[in-house]
């Protein structure tokens, strides 16, 4: 038995020369189909014009209260983070490299906008990190496996995370911009105790991104001599992908981002110069707002045929609702990706109620492949094509197929998957949800309800202070009719 065998030919790899193109958004759908285009509309261009005022004379200003969290005006996302000097990043590579140099396995540990961005972005250039992790150190060319902790605390999945790099050279980075976050402070306390027992020089492999002076990560980070990077007060959890929150274990995944803050820095310039009519932020701002107050869309599902683009949709999953979502306004953000959920709420897509909008990652070409060797099986009519020529028929026809039951839909047009046109997606995309928010009225830089859950799960873990109101909790769950449980 010689075991599986890879037919000849089947896999195609194609080391791409770059292109340098830029992303593009492709909103030719965006209407109803017999309707009028959504651009159209009296009531879109009057959005525009608004975006672009918000655009210039609020969030590029900063005065407005409406960008606060508490006395912060939260544009460094904007203002800051793509014009970063060489120096910064320099140091970020420095610290960066020296870790992977030493470690077999890296564990992030962050939850939100302290997690989403670097999975998405590190998925996207490495490859899903389910199967990045199967492949040998030769194949991963030296990079470490990769984890992520603290965005959850299922015991299971933690203790297996544990169990899997037990023995191995290990690298911690932990990042939290409060540093008191529950989730991350747990995971963080679990993996502080297995390093210091695994390894004398622990302290050198536990880099922290915290804030620059407060919290009690910076306070433990510096009674340790951890290596610490700062998340600027200006910029919050969701908008901080572009900032050493993202940028550290990007680097430590071998990601180039100087390339990644110059994508960045072109769709700011982009943002900041072009006319309305070609200006991606402002269009797809003025869209979703002209979708949600005059289409009575609720719902945005942020879907791609591409494995690698399913964490991208994750992380509009946060930016938009959580920046949105205020005085019971908002559209809610949905991933899907295809085409295995149009075999489940597709359905919903092209029938349901009509309060759904649909925006596509597209991949214009990946560098790998695969033939579809048909002969003699049910998809003769495929022979010798492959995998990428299926997708792009499918998931396009699943666009022309929502576009036509009546899903007004746009699509983030990649050419190729670099550090270049991620940096891109994100500055466009940061730009477009804040002046969404901002064409709403609602603050996109605050959470507040994200804030009260905390407050409820503190005091039912029985955090110092909370008492007096785990007792109102508790109250109140007696309050309950217990004949309500069947
Ligand atoms: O976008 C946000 O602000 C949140 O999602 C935060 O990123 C998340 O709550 C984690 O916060 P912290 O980095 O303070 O631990």
């Amino acid at each position: 038995m010689n075991g599986f065998q890879i037919a000849s030919g089947l896999i195609r790899r194609e080391s791409l020369a770059k292109t340098g193109r830029p992303i593009r958004l492709d909103y030719r759908r965006f209407g109803l189909v017999g309707g009028k285009h959504v651009t159209a509309l009296p009531e879109f261009s009057q959005a525009s014009r608004e975006a672009r005022n918000i655009h210039d004379n609020l969030l590029l200003k900063g005065t407005d209260s409406l960008l606060k969290d508490g006395e912060v005006t939260m544009t460094g996302w904007k203002t800051d983070s793509p014009y970063r000097s060489r120096t910064e990043l320099d140091r970020i590579e420095q610290v960066a490299g020296e870790l992977r140099s030493k470690i077999d396995d890296f564990v992030s540990i962050g939850i939100g906008g302290s997690y989403l961005g670097n999975k998405a972005t590190i998925e996207a250039v490495r490859g899903s990190l389910e199967l990045f992790n199967l492949l040998s150190p030769e194949q991963r060319g030296g990079i470490p496996r990769i984890f992520f902790l603290g965005n959850h605390m299922d015991p299971a999945y933690t203790a297996r995370v544990l169990e899997i790099i037990s023995g191995r050279s290990v690298g911690v980075n932990v990042i939290s911009k409060s540093g008191g976050t529950v989730e991350p402070a747990i995971a963080f306390a679990i993996l502080k105790e297995c390093m210091e027992k695994g390894f004398s020089d622990h302290a050198s492999r536990i880099v922290a991104v915290t804030d620059k002076a407060k919290g009690a990560l910076k306070k433990l980070s510096n009674e340790m001599g951890y290596a610490t990077f700062e998340v600027p007060d200006n910029v919050g959890g969701r908008y901080s992908v572009t900032s050493p929150v993202g940028l550290f274990g990007l680097a430590v995944a071998g990601i180039n981002i100087k390339e990644f803050l110059t994508g960045a820095l072109f769709a700011e310039e982009e943002t900041r110069q072009r006319p309305l009519d070609s200006n991606i932020a402002m269009l797809r701002a003025a869209m979703r707002y002209v979708a949600y107050t005059k289409l009575g869309i609720k719902i945005e599902v942020a879907s791609t045929g591409t494995f690698d683009l399913k964490g991208i949709s994750a992380w509009m999953q946060q930016l938009g609702p959580e920046s949105e979502g205020k005085h019971k306004q908002g559209i809610w953000i949905s991933p899907e990706f295809y085409t295995q959920d149009a075999h489940a709420n597709g359905q919903m897509i092209q029938m349901g109620e009509r309060n759904i909008m649909e925006t596509f990652l597209m991949l214009e070409k990946g560098e790998t492949d695969v033939v579809i060797p048909g002969k003699g099986t049910p998809v003769e009519y495929l022979d010798g094509r492959t995998l990428s020529f299926a997708t792009q028929a499918f998931v396009e026809g699943l666009r022309d197929a929502h576009y036509a039951g009546g899903v007004p839909t746009m699509s983030y047009i990649f050419p190729e998957l670099t550090p270049f046109t991620l940096g891109q997606f994100y500055q466009y995309e940061m730009n477009a949800i804040a002046l969404s928010a901002l064409l709403l009225k609602q603050n996109p830089f605050i959470q507040p309800g994200v804030q009260q859950y905390k407050q409820v799960a503190d005091a039912k873990s029985g955090k110092p202070g909370t008492e007096s109101y785990a007792l109102e909790l508790s109250r109140g769950e007696q309050e309950l009719n217990p004949n309500l449980i069947a």
